[in-house]
């Protein structure tokens, strides 16, 4: 069934631009159709798209808690540019003092485990409500940011959150991407002028050095698990795995 909604939706819309294709989604699945932001520069063009085309997405983010103050600053710079209204998702406030209680404030950092236990409490789950009832997230994913991106096409049904997924900015470069932030005076995270590329958490992020890989800043300690599980297969039993 899914399999069929996204060989209907790649055909539907191959010949359209992504202000058409989110023109025709929002009217094929009216009031379910949502985008996560995370205020990196792939999800600002997708927010510049949306707002100056007033195209009626919900748009949401997901607010660890530990976010960089910069994040927070590009956050409402945008909103106020924009006159746009970003939902907020937290995390559950008894889910996070019973983890900082049992383990200390930077878990995350003494194994894997402690690590997706932190991501599946502060983003996972809250992506979960987010998700939920809604037939369309749209992400600011690109294929050249890591290999298991690689593979995904501008359609893709999310078996985890059972919904469709639609990438927009699947085949663009990142130079394309910021091309785009410069042409239309998009406003950006201050750290990207840092050496930041993809942005996360703070204390889960670092810049990068030149020729470093795209997401070598995140979780940097750990050799691989660059997941945090939004885009990657849950584990079962509540704890969340690329495994
Ligand atoms: S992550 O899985 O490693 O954290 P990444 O930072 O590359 O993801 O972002 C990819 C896409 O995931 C973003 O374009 C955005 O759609 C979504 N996303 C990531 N983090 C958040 C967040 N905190 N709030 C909302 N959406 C997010
Ligand atoms: Fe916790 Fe780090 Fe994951 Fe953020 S990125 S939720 S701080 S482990």
């Amino acid at each position: 069934m899914s399999a069929t909604v996204v060989k209907y939706l790649l055909e539907k819309t191959k010949d359209l631009s992504i202000e058409e294709t989110l023109s025709f989604l929002t009217n094929e699945y009216k009031d379910k159709v949502v985008f996560s932001t995370s205020f990196g520069q792939e999800d600002q063009v997708i927010t510049a798209i949306i707002a100056k085309n007033k195209i009626p997405v919900s748009i949401f983010t997901l607010d660890t808690g530990r976010l960089f103050q910069e994040t927070y600053d590009v956050f409402h710079r945008t909103i106020k540019k924009y006159k746009l209204e970003i939902k907020t998702y937290f995390p559950d406030a008894s889910a996070v003092e019973n983890l900082l209680n049992k383990k200390g404030p930077n878990s995350f950092y003494e194994s894997v485990e402690n690590r997706k236990e932190c991501c599946f409490i502060r983003k996972v789950v809250p992506l979960t409500k987010a998700l939920k009832g809604n037939a369309i997230w749209i992400t600011g994913l690109r294929a050249e940011q890591s290999e298991n991106r690689n593979d995904l096409t501008v359609f893709e049904y999310d078996a985890n959150f059972d919904i469709i997924k639609f990438n927009p900015l699947l085949k663009w470069t990142l130079q394309e991407v910021q091309q785009y932030i410069d042409d239309n005076n998009i406003p950006q995270n201050a750290l990207h002028k840092q050496g930041f590329v993809s942005i996360g958490c703070a204390p889960c992020t670092r810049a990068i050095a030149e020729g470093e890989d795209i997401r070598a800043g995140r979780w940097s300690w750990e050799s691989s698990h660059k997941e945090c599980g939004l885009h990657s297969p849950l584990a079962p039993k509540g704890g969340n795995s690329e495994d």
